[in-house]
């Protein structure tokens, strides 16, 4: 009883200590700065909350998803959509399937999603290879690397993207070209 009486008061504080440090959590560092975050200044995007330290680049990230190819072609749904296409096409394309024989297809389509998403202006970057390192051993030449880009460019336009903005998709991944070709 002596126990009960003394430890739920204090059961209490702590309870409401801890709530409120998670409320005004130091964890939460600005977007861009890393500096620590303004209290209320945050963006919910794709269910992560992106904290800022002023409304200037709260406005910025706002900005910037708004712009971003990624955003334009609807996000994470549509991209994925787009991957899941684009694979079922590479592994129907006698040219190029050859080279993804050992390779675990979900895993990939998962790295492919997370690379392109970051390419295109997702917020979240790419924390995997670089496109020389991931590719420095398969002995890419530029017609394999063709198929692979027809294969993408005939994916996004069988999803209906808008044609501008396919164009400049294909652009950002031909600015990968002499990475993946290892030259
Ligand atoms: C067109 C631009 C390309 C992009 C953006 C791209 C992207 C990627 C990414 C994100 C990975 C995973 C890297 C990691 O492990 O962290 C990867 C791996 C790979 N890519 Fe590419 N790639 C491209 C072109 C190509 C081409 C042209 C080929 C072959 C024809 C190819 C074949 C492969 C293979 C076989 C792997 C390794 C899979 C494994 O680990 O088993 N890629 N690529």
């Amino acid at each position: 009883m002596h126990f009960r009486k003394f430890s739920l008061p204090a059961l209490a504080f702590v309870l409401l200590f801890s709530l409120t440090e998670a409320q005004e959590s130091p964890s939460a560092v600005c977007f861009y700065t890393g500096a620590p975050a303004k209290p209320g200044l945050t963006i919910d995007y794709e269910g992560v909350t992106y904290a800022f330290s002023s409304e200037e680049k709260k406005a910025r990230f706002a900005q910037e998803r708004t712009a971003s190819l990624y955003q334009q072609i609807g996000g994470a749904a549509a991209l994925k959509a787009a991957v899941d296409l684009f694979y079922v096409k590479v592994l129907a394309d006698d040219r190029v399937n050859h080279f993804f024989e050992d390779t675990h297809m979900a895993s990939q389509n998962r790295k492919q999603m997370a690379f392109l998403a970051a390419a295109l202006g997702a917020p979240v970057p790419w924390k995997g290879r670089d496109m020389r390192t991931a590719h420095a051993n398969l002995d890419i030449r530029e017609p394999d690397f063709n198929a692979i880009a027809e294969n993408l460019q005939n994916t996004l336009t069988e999803l209906k993207i808008d044609e501008k903005l396919i164009a400049q998709i294909m652009t950002i991944v031909a600015g990968t070209k002499d990475d993946v070709l290892n030259r």
